[in-house]
């Protein structure tokens, strides 16, 4: 039985929201979503594009390749157009707008060259990338990075169904070839087919890079293997870290990741907004984040990870915890994407990149951190630990 108070309710809804969160605010119906999926045929040709160069170089070391080069800062788009997670509500989307158009200053500012973006077909089943295409159409497209991800939902058991499934994304970001295009998490049967698929829509120039996300150490290595093989890198690997879910330094996933040359984008960087300091008994979050947040709260030592958070900011001018947050997801190495979906917000995040900590404050915060009963175990995550078809371990955490 589910339990209110693990992460695993919020994957679970997260899922069912991509399910069964359709309503009539949605531009389409779901009906259409599974319609397009199977009947876009975009390719590179239609997209006046050249196809990859047809990888020749086949190699079974794993040496990095050479990848894309993404900005140290992302935003996430989970909550634009998702209803029953993030109460997502269409009247917001000029305000979204505003959001994405700040966060496009980044790559005009003379120091970053793109702005990272990172959305999904299963957020709000198609919303969240329908709004980015259409908020992108204004920019010069080498100014956008759009990262979106394949579902590898139990019915997409072939390499065409990624690349099936990539046409209609492109189709839905505005008919441009996606920047980085990542599976969203482990499947329980066709991993190996999906690695194909990624190769084939890279080759096919439907996609200039791809990446996995919730991708455990031996999955990570077999689909670098599997991809090495036809000289195509495995660019990203998306997988949750926060102050207050530091699971993949511990166990030797951030470690892999490093020795293959596969970055990490790190999701959820805010713990949901629960690092953000903002939340009190008196005005905690809506929704089921109250839970977690009630579960928080419960231990003193979440309120010291605050305290120490809140000093650290202190010392830097104009900063915010949550721009601490950021800053420590840095300072580990990643590229954090935090979600937001205010102008104030997205300002605040974007403000981490005008300062760092120092090693001594990575510490502290380390320190105190450690002893923080955290709201979700990896364990907690409903992910396929093993392929069912090969054994391969697929997910750690
Ligand atoms: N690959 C995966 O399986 C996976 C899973 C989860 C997330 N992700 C990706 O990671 C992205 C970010 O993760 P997330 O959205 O789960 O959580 P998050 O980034 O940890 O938290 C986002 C929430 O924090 C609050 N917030 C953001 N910036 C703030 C600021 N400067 N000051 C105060 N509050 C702020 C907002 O909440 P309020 O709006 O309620 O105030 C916002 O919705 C997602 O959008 C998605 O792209 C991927």
């Amino acid at each position: 039985m589910l339990t209110m108070h693990n992460y695993s309710f919020i994957l679970s809804l997260f899922a069912a929201s991509a399910v069964h969160g359709w309503n009539n605010q949605h531009p389409f119906s779901r009906r259409q979503f599974y319609q397009e999926v199977q009947t876009t045929a975009i390719t590179a040709a239609t997209l006046g594009l050249p196809q990859q160069a047809a990888v020749a170089q086949s190699t079974t070391n794993t040496a990095p390749l050479t990848s894309i080069s993404l900005p140290p800062l992302g935003l996430g788009a989970w909550a634009w157009g998702d209803s029953l997670f993030w109460g997502y509500n269409p009247k917001n989307d000029a305000e979204l707008q505003q959001v994405f158009d700040y966060a496009m200053t980044q790559s005009n500012n003379g120091i970053y060259t793109t702005t990272l973006f990172d959305t999904a077909e299963l957020y709000g089943l198609g919303r969240s990338e329908l709004l980015i295409g259409d908020f992108a159409k204004q920019y010069p497209p080498e100014q956008i990075q759009i990262a979106t991800k394949f579902a590898p939902l139990p019915w997409r058991t072939q390499p065409q169904s990624v690349v099936q499934a990539c046409q209609a994304s492109v189709k839905r970001l505005g008919n441009r070839p996606i920047d980085l295009y990542q599976i969203h998490f482990p499947g329980a049967w066709s991993n190996a087919e999906y690695w194909d698929g990624l190769a084939m829509a890279y080759e096919q120039g439907l996609v200039k890079a791809v990446g996995v996300s919730n991708y455990g150490v031996d999955a990570l290595r077999a689909c670098h293997a599997a991809l090495a093989q036809r000289g195509i890198p495995l660019a990203t690997n998306q997988i949750q870290m926060s102050l207050l879910y530091r699971h993949p330094l511990e166990n030797g996933l951030a470690q892999a990741c490093q020795d293959l040359g596969v970055q990490i984008l790190s999701y959820s960087p805010l713990a949901l907004g629960m690092l953000t300091g903002k939340y009190t008994p008196e005005r905690p979050p809506q929704g089921p984040r109250k839970l977690i947040f009630e579960k928080l709260k419960s231990t003193p030592d979440y309120d010291n990870l605050l305290r120490t958070m809140q000093e650290i900011a202190d010392g830097h001018v104009g900063a915010t915890p949550a721009q601490v947050a950021l800053n420590w997801a840095r300072a580990k190495g990643t590229i954090p994407i935090p979600g937001a979906r205010t102008l104030q917000q997205v300002q605040s995040n974007y403000g981490a990149l005008q300062w760092s900590l120092s090693e001594g404050e990575v510490k502290a915060l380390d320190l105190v951190a450690a002893k923080v009963q955290t709201f979700n175990q990896p364990q907690d995550n409903p992910f396929p630990t093993v392929d069912k078809n090969t054994g391969l371990r697929m997910y750690d955490s």
